[in-house]
């Protein structure tokens, strides 16, 4: 029997992991569904790339009700969707502490993720069934002297997956919910970042994440190491964690 292809939207989609995400997820098959506000990239640089039917829309996630209208644009495009990737993100040290800076992080990384995510829980309720993929980062489990709005905005990105997944637990429902921690993949984000190790690149770091999303992961580390650095922290005295950072 012909398997009905598998329906995904990928939040973030124009460069980095959430464009490799696209050409992994094409890959294997799936339809997709394209945000960000870069539409060129999109159109003339990943779509061309894709083995399977894509469909690609701006997205600006600091207008949360419009993306939201993109986001159901683009469900009635793929004529359904399965799964919904939450990519999209700023990095930011910010030494000075600008406020506008770190506002307009917070409204990106926290309000834009809990705004899409929000939505894509109530449609996957109505439908019966969904998985909800966010990128978070393993800054979620440690301060930072020059990333607070970054590390703490992860924080919540992970705090509120976990809590999503306990509530759809609790009430039985059928959705999945993985809650994606990298280390340092090299990407636009991170080119200019001369201190990082143990860097995976893109295209093996989507490869790892497709896989965690196809066995429903409810976390998943990238690279596979840094599952031990999130145990290490997790155990640590926060006193001693402070001390060293
Ligand atoms: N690279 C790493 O080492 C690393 C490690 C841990 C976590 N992460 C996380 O992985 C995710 C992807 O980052 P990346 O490294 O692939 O960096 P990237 O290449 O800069 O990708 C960021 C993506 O977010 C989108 N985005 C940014 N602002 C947006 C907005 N206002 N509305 C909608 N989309 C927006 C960008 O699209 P447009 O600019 O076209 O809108 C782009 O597609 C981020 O959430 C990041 O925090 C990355």
């Amino acid at each position: 029997m012909e398997q009905i292809p598998r329906k995904a939207v990928i939040i973030g989609a124009s460069s980095g992991i959430g464009a490799a995400l696209a050409e992994e997820l094409s890959r294997r098959g799936y339809i997709l569904g394209l945000g960000a506000r870069r539409t060129e990239l999109m159109e003339k640089e990943l779509q061309p790339r894709l083995a399977s039917p894509s469909y690609a829309t701006f997205m600006d996630l600091m207008d949360i009700e419009s993306s939201i209208q993109a986001l159901h644009d683009l469900i009635g495009q793929m004529d359904g969707i399965d799964l919904l990737v939450i990519n999209s993100g700023v990095s930011g040290s910010s030494p000075g502490m600008e406020r506008e800076a770190t506002e307009n992080l917070i409204r990106i990384n926290v309000l834009g993720f809990a705004g899409m995510l929000h939505e894509a829980y109530r449609i996957f309720q109505k439908q019966g069934h969904g998985h909800i993929v966010g990128i978070s980062s393993i800054a979620a489990l440690l301060p930072h002297p020059n990333g607070s709005a970054y590390n703490a905005s992860k924080a919540f990105v992970s705090n509120y997956l976990d809590s999503i997944r306990l509530r759809i637990r609790r009430r039985g429902e059928n959705i999945s919910v993985t809650d994606v921690l990298p280390g340092y993949v090299l990407t636009p984000m991170t080119e200019e970042n001369k201190r990082m190790f143990w860097v995976a690149n893109v295209e093996k770091a989507a490869r790892q994440i497709v896989d965690d999303i196809e066995s429903k992961r409810a976390v998943s580390y990238v690279s596979r190491r840094w599952r031990l650095v999130a145990w290490l922290l997790s155990l640590m005295p926060r006193a001693i964690l402070n001390r060293i950072l």
